[in-house]
Formats: structure tokens, C-alpha cells, sequence
């Protein structure tokens, strides 16, 4: 695997593969590497010739009271496991590079409706920060295809709106989450878990699990579905076991409006603080 931190050096490599006839995949990370990422390098390779993943914490998403300056990193670890997975280029930008006037001056994509509610809410400016990186490391290695997590399921609905709307030749490919035995998906902000807190974080999927129960029980028994108050039934239970519920809501799966009673395909998603780590997750209930 080859790593270039220029944009030059990657245009190059890239344009040289377009012009072989090769094509391309993209695998955009923060870093600090898991099984989850790994996954989406994995299912890349199912897609394309040649796979280009990069690693670049991007300031423009965190909130100023956020973790960037914690966020783990772990370069030489990161490589290693990228190179494990067969992956032929790792771009690894500064943010001089990604924004050379930096962020005040930096045009942006702000990507409506489904940027709005949930971790949008939570985090104001996240999604615009998470579609502007995304959209510029688009137009740098103008992949075929780019891979997804479904951990972030908000997110792939922005990255999938980005590229509709604004007429993007790529193809969106969501990977499903990837998850401990426990249950807990994988992710790196579970490194700021202390072993107690890990005992109980499973507890949000556990949760979400016992919902999706609910919704597709009432809707076999034709009975009316009250999404609300089991998410509130839901949200409290994840408190009583030690985390604090930051969102817990059932939502149209593409939309992410809030489910009405017509709605077959639907996504629960939530957020919950255990410790110093704000947790997501969500499950998707396709009614049958
Ligand atoms: P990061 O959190 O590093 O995640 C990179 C990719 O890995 C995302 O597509 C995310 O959904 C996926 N991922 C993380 N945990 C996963 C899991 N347990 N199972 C499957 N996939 C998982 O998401 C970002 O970075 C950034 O917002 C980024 C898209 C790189 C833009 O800066």
C-alpha cells in the first residue's frame, strides 16, 4: 500500500488507474482503525479494482466542545491493518491541505431535511462539516464507488442525498454495522470506555432490539402502533441500566421523518452517553 498525504501524488495515481480502465473505490475514515472500518475495505473490494481509503480527522465536524483534539490516533497501526485488507492507496491529508484558507473562508454543502434532526440536533454544523469533507474528498479521488457504515446511519442518508442532489457519478454502497458479541457496535469512541461502562453500553442495542420487537408485534396483531411512547418506554430503560438517552426515535427509513402508521420501512435511531462516550446506534424494522 502506498501512502501519499499530496494531492498531487493522489490525482496521479488515480488518473493513471481511470486511464488502464481500472475502477475505483473509496473508503473515507477518521482513523483509528477497527473491524467495522475494515469491513467497508472488505466489501470494496467486492465493487471496484482498486481501493483508496483515507484517514483524516476533519475539524470541520466537531463542535468546539468536542473531542478532536483526543480523538485517537493511530497512524502506523491504522496502516498496517489497512494494508492486512488489501488496500492499494491511503491518502492522509493535513488540514492545511484539505482547507488552505481555512474553515471560516471554506464554501460548504449543506445537505437539507435529513441533516436536520437526531446527531444533526445534537451536534449543530456536524453534517455540514461530515458532506463538505466528503463532497471535497469526492472531487479528489474521483471514485466509482465510496463504501458507508450503516453504524452511522444518519450519515449515509446525507452522503446518499449529497450525491442525488447534486448529480455525483458515484456509487453509495451502506455496509452494515459491524458488532461486538455483546452487541455494541464497534467504534472508536468505545476506546474511552472504562470496563464498567462497556458492561452496560450493549444496553442500547439491547433496547432498540426489544423496540423493534414491540413495533413489529403490534403491527402482526393490527393493532395501532404508539412509536412515541415505546421510545419513550425504550429510552427510559436505557437510562435505568447507567447510560443517559441524548435521542432514542423511530423514523421512516429514508427519510428520517418520524414513522407514521403507513410506514413498512423503518429505522430506529438513537444516541446515548455512557461515561465520556456518546454512543449511536440504530436498527433498521422493514415490516412484514
Ligand atoms: P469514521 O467514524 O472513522 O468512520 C469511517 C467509516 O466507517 C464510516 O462510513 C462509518 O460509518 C464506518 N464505521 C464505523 N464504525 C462502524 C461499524 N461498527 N460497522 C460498520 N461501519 C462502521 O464516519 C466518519 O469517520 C467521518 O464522518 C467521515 C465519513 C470519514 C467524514 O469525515
Amino acid at each position: 500500500m502506498k501512502t501519499v498525504s499530496q494531492i498531487s501524488e493522489l490525482r496521479a495515481q488515480v488518473k493513471s488507474w481511470h486511464q488502464q480502465g481500472l475502477t475505483v473505490a473509496f473508503v473515507p475514515t477518521m482513523g483509528n482503525l477497527h473491524a467495522g472500518h475494515i469491513s467497508l475495505i472488505d466489501e470494496a473490494h467486492k465493487h471496484a479494482d482498486k481501493i483508496v481509503a483515507s484517514i483524516f480527522v476533519n475539524p470541520m465536524q466537531f463542535g468546539a466542545n468536542e473531542d478532536i483534539d483526543s480523538y485517537p490516533r493511530t497512524m502506523a497501526d491504522d496502516q498496517e491493518k489497512l494494508t492486512q485488507a488489501g488496500t492499494d492507496l491511503l491518502f492522509t491529508p493535513t488540514a492545511d491541505i484539505i482547507y488552505p484558507k481555512g474553515l471560516a473562508k471554506q464554501s460548504f454543502v449543506e445537505v437539507p431535511n435529513v441533516s436536520d434532526g437526531y446527531c444533526g440536533e445534537s451536534r449543530p454544523g456536524h453534517f455540514r462539516g461530515v458532506a463538505t469533507v466528503v463532497c471535497k474528498l469526492f472531487n479528489l479521488v474521483q471514485p466509482d464507488v465510496a463504501c458507508f457504515g450503516l453504524k452511522d446511519y444518519q450519515q449515509v442518508q446525507v452522503i446518499q442525498t449529497m450525491v442525488e442532489d447534486l448529480s455525483m457519478p458515484i456509487t453509495i454502497v451502506p455496509v452494515a454495522t459491524s458488532r461486538e458479541e455483546s452487541g455494541l457496535a464497534l467504534s472508536s469512541r468505545n476506546g474511552y470506555l472504562t470496563a464498567e461502562e462497556k458492561a452496560i453500553a450493549p444496553a442500547l442495542q439491547k433496547n432498540l432490539q426489544w423496540l423493534a420487537e414491540q413495533i413489529q408485534q403490534g403491527y402482526t396483531a393490527n393493532d395501532s402502533i404508539d412509536f412515541i411512547g415505546l421510545a419513550k418506554q425504550a429510552s427510559n430503560a436505557i437510562n435505568e441500566a447507567g447510560l443517559k438517552t441524548d435521542y432514542l426515535h423511530v423514523c421512516h427509513a429514508q427519510t428520517l421523518q418520524p414513522a407514521s402508521e403507513d410506514d413498512t420501512r423503518l429505522v430506529i435511531l438513537a444516541a446515548a452517553h455512557c461515561g465520556k462516550a456518546r454512543l449511536i446506534d440504530n436498527l433498521q424494522v422493514n415490516l412484514t
